[in-house]
């Protein structure tokens, strides 16, 4: 058991006073609207003419303008953070560790508005934003930890010389988050590479960069030195291979789609004129995850968990759930339970603000392309609830459910990053694994079953970063679902952990002969 480690517990709105400050913050919102919010380069302040719009996806209205990133301007932040690395590197593992613990405390005082902020960008309800805010203060307290074990070095055999092995910063990262959690894993990115030594230069997702401007500003505030954390929103087609390429750039971390990933991943190999090391790449890709439900699986608990799933944050997780693989003795009864659970979601679709199990998906690109892929599956099987979509007030999406699709069909092998769910239907247990597998992808799963012998054959051939028993394939909590996917879902780099950090440091290897 891990000592001295707890998970932080997320706000309950039932509370009024939690409520109260919820909708002071939304008030606070609607104060900043229309703001100009500036790069951040070596702490200095810097507004370009070239600006990134951020739309609310629930009503479409404008939130703000963010300064653009030219190349000149991102090639001066990777320069500004190799010099702050200089020093940074040899800064004790503890004024490090000091820096996070004041951030820490900083987004707990900033909690609400923090929250606030990443409902009105991303659309999603209040539960999942400040889920969010406790995977990010998580991050921080387990890196925290794991850095002052780290900092001991490896432990060696005794020798009749002075032998140490120690953790070393490497140099100047990028960090490339996702839109769908604009604070977590922006800030797990910034903060793992910062408390290891290293430095960063942070390009947030076009989608959701004001909420990533707050939190570097809670950085600032926080007492990081000018340089250490540096903050470039911008385009991907003007800086995004840029920044890549940089000759003094030494790592990347990316979380987003695999299209961009294996980019990313080819860029990097790719040695540029001066470039002195391997670059390494931390790349959390998609998933087309599959949930198994087995003949002897509690079929209402199965429904609501892959409901849930499916549909929270209206599927815009990597680890969301888009196959039911379901056997055939227990598929009509499923079907049954899975589209009550989903007309009931339907009932209660809204606005982030509106705090409802269902909101909009996050822009007009994504509504077309999820609501082209519910054109397909009206081909591809039968649709018995949802299909409907509307686009005229924000981006907004039913939860669908589609029955009798094929192992084969689209819906079942693209991934789809909207709340569509196919069920599939499978003879046996076996056939029902060989579906699931049937993917290049293998970040979650799951298996609803009352069976001994299926849950020992699942854990040995359900090919997946994170696979769960008799419970939803989302939400995994830091240090008790490690998090990371297999295959085409990426590097495997789960999050939270010790050995994430090891993606960022050297380990020297010194001795004296005495
Ligand atoms: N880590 C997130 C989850 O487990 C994506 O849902």
């Amino acid at each position: 058991m891990l000592k001295g480690f707890y998970n932080s517990s997320e706000l309950d709105f039932t509370i009024p006073e939690n409520k109260e400050a919820m909708l002071k913050a939304f008030e606070q919102v609607d104060k900043e609207k229309g703001n100009d919010y500036p790069l951040i380069i070596g702490g200095e302040r810097i507004m370009t003419e070239e600006k990134i719009f951020s739309f609310s996806p629930s009503t479409k209205e404008q939130l703000g303008a963010v300064s653009s990133c030219s190349q000149e301007l991102a090639d001066r932040a990777i320069r500004t953070a190799h010099n702050a690395f200089l020093s940074w590197r040899t800064t004790p593992v503890e004024e490090r560790i000091c820096c996070v613990r004041r951030l820490v405390e900083l987004m707990k005082q900033n909690r609400f508005l923090l929250d606030a902020w990443s409902i009105e960008e991303s659309g999603k309800n209040w539960g999942e934003a400040d889920g969010e805010l406790c995977e990010a203060l998580d991050f921080f307290n387990s890196y925290i930890m794991h850095m002052r074990e780290l900092d001991k070095g490896l432990e060696l055999m005794d020798t009749d010389e002075a032998v140490k092995c120690i953790y070393i910063p490497i140099g100047v990262g990028v960090a490339v988050p996702p839109w769908n959690f604009p604070l977590s894993l922006l800030a797990g990115m910034v903060v793992s590479a910062v408390i290891t030594g290293n430095t960063i230069v942070c390009k947030p997702s076009s989608d959701t960069p004001i909420v990533a401007y707050k939190f570097i500003e809670l950085c600032e505030k926080a007492g990081f030195p000018a340089g250490v954390i540096n903050f470039i929103p911008g385009s991907g087609s003007v800086i995004g291979d840029y920044i890549v390429k940089h000759p003094l750039t030494r790592f990347v971390n990316f979380t987003g789609s695999k299209e961009v990933g294996l980019r990313i991943s080819r860029m990097a190999s790719e040695v540029s004129e001066g470039q002195k090391w391997i670059k390494r790449v931390v790349a959390e890709m998609g998933g087309k995850n599959a949930i198994i439900v087995d003949s002897s699986a509690d079929l209402k608990r199965a429904a609501a968990g892959i409901a849930n799933s499916a549909f929270s944050f209206q599927g815009q997780k990597c680890s969301a759930c888009s196959r039911a693989v379901v056997l055939s003795d227990v598929y009509d009864a499923f079907v049954e339970e899975i589209a009550a659970c989903a007309k009931d979601l339907q009932a209660h679709q809204g606005s982030g603000r509106e705090d409802l199990p269902m909101g909009p998906v996050i822009n007009k690109s994504a509504f077309d392309r999820i609501s082209h892929y519910i054109e397909i599956a009206r081909n591809e099987g039968t649709i018995v609830c949802g299909g409907g979509f509307d686009d005229s007030k924000g981006f907004y999406i039913e939860p669908t459910v589609v029955r009798d699709v094929a192992k084969n069909a689209v819906i079942a092998k693209e991934e789809i990053f909207g709340p569509v769910l196919a069920v599939i239907r499978a003879e046996s247990f076996d056939e029902a694994l060989e579906i699931a597998n049937n993917t290049e992808y293998g970040l979650t799963g799951s298996v609803y079953t009352e069976d001994r012998a299926h849950i020992q054959k699942a854990k040995e051939e359900f090919h997946v970063g994170n696979l769960y028993f008799n419970r939803k394939s989302t939400g995994a909590v830091v240090l008790q679902h490690p998090f990371g996917g297999f295959n085409m879902s990426g590097t495997d780099a789960k999050t939270g952990t010790r050995d994430y950090l090891t993606n960022f440091l050297n380990l020297k290897s010194i001795c004296e002969d005495l």
